[in-house]
């Protein structure tokens, strides 16, 4: 991926001072362990990567808030968002992996996270993360669900840079078809009804419908997701020459703030922050 690098905890809190120098207000952690195996034990582990580096960055910089995204498959030797049931055809089990990204949220508001972001798409996780930090003593910890989170191919890029891509089959069963609308606006309404406190809509750009018509209908804190494959695509073209990157990048911000995002998670941040200020 274009620009994108694995980085260690102490190259995480250099990237994290720069980005917080320039006025991101957040960073969203994501992990790879040494070792992946078949209960994604390094996902709650209590000095998993995410964990040690959340410890650090909140001891370094207090009002930088961490987001961790909270999901299984960095971890998982085969690459799926949940336990994979070989006996019934590698299905992906749902109501057992809940307890897992319950323990792995718990562990990462432990180590400090500000706010958690499952991105699994397994039903019901928002409301067992709630359950579980609660009964943590973390009923203050904010949970920002990828509510409305489209099996899309702008992933591509992501699943190669976090070594995150299924070894067999696919996520079409837990993450949503690219043709249903209303499907989203359920799953915003369930996650909504479980105890989510902000959604989120992804991939971005090839669904600013769906971003307006959630703002809309729920008025929810309402985050875009700008994915790996929108940020990659700029990147190609502005690197033959084809797209200004700098105006291509903020058009597209500015669309998916249009559509009625309060808040953005992108690649192009630190970029986005520099040129905002240039003016
Ligand atoms: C993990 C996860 C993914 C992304 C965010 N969290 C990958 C996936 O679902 O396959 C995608 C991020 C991107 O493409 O930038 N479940
Ligand atoms: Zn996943």
């Amino acid at each position: 991926m274009p620009g994108v690098f694995q980085l260690s905890p102490d190259q995480i809190v250099r990237e994290a001072e720069i980005a917080h120098g320039l006025g991101v207000p957040a960073v969203l952690l994501f992990g790879i362990p040494n070792a992946k195996d078949e209960a994604a034990s390094g996902a709650y582990s209590r000095n998993g990567i995410v964990q040690q580096t959340s410890r650090q960055l909140k001891k370094e910089f207090p009002d930088l808030l961490v987001i961790t995204d909270v999901c299984l498959c960095e971890y998982m030797n085969h690459g799926h968002c949940g336990i994979v049931e070989k006996n019934k055809g590698g299905r992906v089990a749902n109501d057992r992996t809940l307890k897992l990204l319950a323990r792995t949220a718990v562990s990462h508001a432990e180590a400090g996270a500000d706010i958690v972001a499952p991105s699994d798409m397994m039903d019901g996780r928002v409301a067992a993360i709630r359950e579980a930090l609660d009964d943590a003593g973390l009923e203050d910890t904010p949970i920002l669900s990828y509510a409305a989170k489209y099996a899309s191919a702008y992933y591509g890029p992501f699943r190669e840079a976090a070594e995150s891509a299924p070894q067999f089959g696919d996520r079409r069963a837990y993450q949503m078809d690219a043709g249903n609308a209303l499907e989203a606006l359920r799953e915003v309404a369930m996650d909504i009804g479980e105890g989510a406190d902000m959604v989120m809509v992804k991939p971005a750009l090839p669904c600013l419908d769906i971003l307006q018509r959630v703002k809309n209908e729920f008025g929810y804190p309402t985050a875009a997701y700008s994915v790996s494959g929108e940020f990659s695509m700029i990147k190609a073209a502005a690197a033959k020459g084809w797209l200004d990157e700098r105006q291509a990048t903020l058009e597209a911000l500015q669309a998916m703030r249009r559509a009625g995002a309060d808040f953005i998670v992108t690649y192009a941040a630190g970029d986005a922050a520099r040129w905002l200020k240039e003016g």
